[in-house]
């Protein structure tokens, strides 16, 4: 009994990863774009994993950050901003699973690559790499069944292999 408790509770903490804070584009920021760079906002973020409740760090000057619709990312249409900011620090939370899109409110930054598309996986997603952003519509998860079956899957082999090790080591 105390065994079974055991890997419960071991299956218990490894779920629950604790939120991280990303800073956006790292030293550089959340700046205009030179023409010069040799990574994306997009790379930044291909480069990363993002889960709920992790944070993003914007940190730019003379400039904002507005969360838009998936259509005015594309378009870089600043007039319809989901949430905007402006202080110089935005600290944002990423609430849910799904894709969100950031672009700079400045004139003109936007369509010179200061943009930014965020996957925050499916908790029950595996850690797998992101897929393309979408070219169009809202729908992140046209995969999701088979997705979710595959790591239904994989949490069973893990519960085992947790309860099976927890036997060796106290029985
Ligand atoms: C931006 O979106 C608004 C509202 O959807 C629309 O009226 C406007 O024409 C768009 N602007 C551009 C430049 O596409």
């Amino acid at each position: 009994m105390a065994a079974l408790l055991l890997s419960a509770l071991l299956l218990a903490s490894a779920a629950v990863a604790s939120a991280y804070q990303f800073e956006v584009g790292d030293e550089t920021g959340w700046i205009k774009p030179t023409g010069k760079e040799r990574h994306s906002y997009n790379d930044w973020a291909a480069q990363n994993r993002f889960h709920i409740h992790d944070t993003l760090h914007f940190k730019y000057a003379k400039d904002s950050v507005m969360e838009v619709s998936s259509a005015d990312y594309l378009t870089c249409n600043t007039s319809n901003p989901i949430a905007k900011f402006e202080h110089g620090s935005t600290v944002y939370e990423l609430s849910r699973p799904g894709f969100f899109y950031f672009i700079s409110g400045q004139p003109g930054h936007c369509k010179l690559g200061q943009r930014l598309i965020v996957r925050v996986m499916h908790p029950l997603q595996p850690d797998l790499p992101p897929a393309s952003a979408p070219t169009g519509g809202d729908s992140g998860w046209p995969e999701f069944s088979s997705t979710a079956k595959l790591s239904v899957v994989s949490y069973f082999v893990a519960a085992f292999v947790a309860l099976a090790v927890t036997f060796w080591l106290f029985l």
